[in-house]
């Protein structure tokens, strides 16, 4: 406080400096707080835009991932191929598949299950799980 009074030597003599250094404080101090929330929210912004980005990456990943090695034996919708169906394959929304967990699921196509070929080494974990999560949206739909 001395510090900031003596500066100058003339401003001591202004009658109002001791509110202008209140009031600069409390503009400060409210500054850094709005500096702290606007960090905050563009970290929070931030963080939300890569988590969105990356999810729906992976979803595209999964996609992509189930077209091409899936959806010929179970249909791109989920339902089953002609090919599928035969073979036993049966409707992701169904009450049966709906209600496994997704550790049984990850299994089957890590592992096979009768006809359906096992994926271990073909993909990655990263894979599998992703298309777990999106054999679920064909339940939800
Ligand atoms: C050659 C055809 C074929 C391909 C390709 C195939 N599947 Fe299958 N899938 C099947 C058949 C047939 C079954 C039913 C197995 C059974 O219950 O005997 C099955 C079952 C499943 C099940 C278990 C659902 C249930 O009925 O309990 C999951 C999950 C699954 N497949 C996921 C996948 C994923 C993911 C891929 C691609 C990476 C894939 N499948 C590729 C034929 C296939």
């Amino acid at each position: 406080m001395r510090n900031v009074l003596s500066r100058g030597g003339k401003s001591v003599e202004r009658p109002s400096l001791l509110r202008d250094i209140v009031q600069e404080i409390f503009l400060r101090r409210k500054n850094v707080k709005l500096i702290s929330v606007r960090m905050g929210l563009v970290t929070l912004l931030a963080g939300g835009l890569i988590a969105v980005c990356s999810t729906s990456a992976v979803a595209q990943d999964a996609a992509g991932t189930y077209k091409a090695k899936c959806a010929m034996c179970h249909g791109p919708d989920g339902k089953g191929s002609a090919m599928g169906t035969k073979m036993g394959a049966r409707d992701f929304a169904s009450a049966e598949v709906k209600a496994e967990t997704d550790a049984q699921l990850t299994d089957i196509i890590n592992k096979g299950k009768g006809k359906m070929p096992a994926y271990t080494g073909k993909l990655s974990d990263a894979d599998v799980k992703g298309l777990v999560a999106y054999i679920r949206t064909f339940a939800k739909k």
